[in-house]
């Protein structure tokens, strides 16, 4: 669905008008600012249910219908929040089942926001009624665009109210208890269940060694919370479903499915918090750079179509460990790489600084001292202008060649599995490693899920799909019948959906990775985990790596090994292996490496699937190039001055310098 209503790029923000009611001067102030920083569009609403229902049953939309004909009239849209992220005190007091209830089986006291029982009636109840009277009264209005659906939602609940919902989710999915032990593998200390009654969600005083059983609850409560936005999304239809709905995702694992949830969007949007500057991880900005173009080509990848940037910080952000501001160029830079990942909008949280509570430090484009002589409000003012001469970019495509997998299934499933390391956060980051190893090459890259459709690309990436789901392995396989490149990682092919081993016996045997051994040519035999300062070196193209933290140990059957390891009882074994397959090519990468490995393996990848480069030249150090809709953006993420060979014209960035060509 295009927001056909505006022709530009939107600009804009959260605006919690609510929280200045008692003052005119200031809601004055805000659209004349608005308008000098070329805002064409605010969120309204968000938690902003006890200015709306004071009391319950008691209705105040006055305020809002003012502001929303105010902003109309000076050419500012509208995206309207539903007020579910937070509830009313009185709603909590009345009715304690709306709180959440954690882990520990201990319900919270009212406060907070996102804490809510997802399976409690009235809390469904409440929310469906104040949804409907948004829609009601606010449906035809001619400044509302979107519908903006609760707010980050995140987190599960385990009430018995949701402890008994998830045993019906059970037993559609399995069908008979004897199924379900069979999945979870429960004669293992002594679990086997006899009935779906005796079943309890997983928890730190309870159980989590059955996998199986954790895992699903993840997917239970991500499709409860599905649920629950189909069912906002209903009720604010109800009166005009023309206007299309979004919710802002936020994180990658924050307990929703995000491939499943945006089947039930017409809109994809994405709040981006990158660490700029900030030393402690001692993170550049080029690295910040990557973990946000990741996080936007997966957004965008979900129906390849622009997404739309819903927050980002304009100055700083108050919630880090260390919180800087945003040095000079850079909020223009950034900018800049939101659109060239594709997106639509450049918004912010928030358009100005509440003066009380937890988010008052929070960055703005309004600071505390109402000014508009501050650095912030004339970068804001300055990517304003540039969004607006940029227009004729909006509803451009960003088509990519190339994917990295990043599957929300298998993330859970290898945090939740106890094997080869005991740091989670390996797994969490080794897509985006792989992603920036490509990115470097200078492709416009894509991050999808397993389930995905594969036909579009020629090269895909699997960094430790450790899960095959039940058509993985058919599809790659296919895959690589078809023509394409695909390569898999160590730790792959090991375990079903349900987290149980793919296991064979003496007269079938069965080695990872499952049910591909024809189509990569190897079987793994062993997996060794090394220490973090231990490392195993492999020589690819004359050139010596670092092999690190885990190395599969293959027997080749008959693909060719592009490298092999140096050391340790494994020297002479192959490292790296690729297979010519029906038309296309399987690679097995056995070891973890360092980035440069990656770098020169996926040259070559790219280089034998005949994939075209956005430019055919060496990646310069900070520089990142993006493809959108024809145009070439050449971003310059270091403070330093960057030369790169653009179509033979040498470009020369300044530092945070940025060109459209
Ligand atoms: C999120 C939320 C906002 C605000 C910001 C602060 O993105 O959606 O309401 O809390 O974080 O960074
Ligand atoms: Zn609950």
């Amino acid at each position: 669905m295009e927001l056909e209503q505006i022709k530009h790029f939107l600009h804009g923000g959260d605006y919690n008008p609510d929280q200045w009611l008692d003052n005119p001067e200031v809601l004055e102030d805000d659209i004349k600012l608005m308008k000098q920083a070329g805002v064409n569009v605010v969120t309204l609403g968000v938690f902003s249910w006890t200015s709306l229902e004071p009391e319950e049953g008691v209705y105040t939309f006055e305020w809002l219908d003012d502001i929303m004909d105010k902003l109309y009239e000076n050419g500012i849209y509208v995206i309207l929040a539903t007020p579910s992220g937070a509830r009313p005190p009185w709603m909590a007091r009345k009715y304690p089942e709306v709180m959440r209830t954690g882990e520990d089986r201990v319900r919270m006291l009212y406060g907070g926001r996102e804490n809510h029982c997802e399976s409690s009636e009235v809390w469904r109840a409440k929310v469906k009624e104040i949804d409907e009277k948004l829609g009601e009264r606010y449906a035809k209005h001619p400044a509302l665009i979107m519908w903006h659906l609760s707010n980050e939602m995140y987190g599960r609940c385990y009430c018995d109210k949701c402890a008994a919902n998830f045993r019906i989710w059970l037993q559609k999915k399995y069908g008979t208890i004897e199924q379900l032990n069979k999945q979870y593998w429960s004669a293992f200390w002594s679990h086997k269940y006899t009935s779906f009654d005796e079943i309890e969600p997983p928890s730190k005083h309870g159980e989590m060694q059955m996998h199986g059983l954790v895992i699903d609850y993840h997917r239970f409560y991500s499709d409860l919370q599905i649920s629950f936005v189909e069912m906002e999304k209903e009720a604010v239809k109800k009166y005009n479903p023309d206007i299309p709905v979004t919710t802002n995702m936020f994180h990658l694992n924050c307990g929703i499915n995000y491939d499943k949830l945006a089947k039930s969007l017409d809109v994809m949007s994405w709040d981006s918090y990158p660490r700029w500057h900030c030393q402690k991880d001692k993170s550049t900005e080029w690295e910040n750079a990557v973990g946000a173009g990741f996080t936007f080509d997966y957004v965008r990848a979900f129906n390849q179509r622009p997404f739309y940037l819903m927050e980002s910080v304009p100055s700083v952000p108050s919630q880090f460990e260390f919180c800087k501001v945003k040095r000079p160029k850079l909020h223009m830079l950034s900018a800049m790489q939101t659109l060239a990942h594709g997106a639509d909008s450049v918004q912010y949280f928030q358009w100005r600084k509440s003066n009380g509570a937890i988010e008052k430090f929070h960055g703005s484009v309004i600071d505390h001292n109402g000014s508009a002589d501050t650095r912030v409000f004339r970068d804001v003012c300055e990517v304003g202008a540039k969004l607006q001469e940029l227009s004729y970019m909006k509803g451009t495509d960003t088509k990519a060649e190339v994917a990295v997998i990043y599957d929300y299934d298998n993330i859970q499933a290898l945090n939740a599995q106890v094997g080869l390391r005991k740091d989670k956060s390996f797994w969490e980051k080794l897509s985006q490693i792989h992603y920036e190893a490509l990115l470097k090459s200078y492709v416009n890259v894509d991050v999808i899920s397993a389930d995905a459709d594969f036909s579009q690309y020629k090269v895909i990436t699997a960094p430790g799909l450790y899960m095959f789901k039940p058509q993985t392995a058919e599809k790659i396989r296919r895959f690589v019948e078809a023509g394409g490149s695909f390569v898999l990682t160590y730790y792959s092919g090991l375990v079903n959906e349900n987290d149980l081993c793919f296991s064979g016996t003496l007269a079938n045997p069965v080695f990872a990775p499952y049910s591909l051994n024809d189509v990569f040519g190897i079987k793994v035999k062993e997996t060794d985990g090394l220490c973090d300062d231990e490392y195993n070196e492999i020589a690819y193209n004359g050139q010596s790596y670092k092999a690190l933290t885990c190395c599969d140990l293959l027997e080749v059957e008959d693909a060719t090994s592009l490298a092999e390891y140096s050391h340790d009882f494994y020297a002479g074994m192959s490292a790296v292996t690729k297979k010519r397959f029906g038309k296309g090519n399987a690679y097995y990468v056995t070891c973890h490496t360092e980035n440069d490995f990656l770098r020169a393996l996926y040259e070559d990848v790219l280089e034998d699937a005949g994939v075209s480069k956005i430019i055919d030249v060496d990646y310069v150090k900070d520089v990142m190039v993006r493809e959108r809709g024809g145009h070439i953006f050449v971003m310059n993420f270091s403070t330093e001055e960057r030369v790169i060979k653009v179509h033979d014209e040498d470009i020369v960035l300044g530092g945070y310098g940025y060109e459209i060509l």
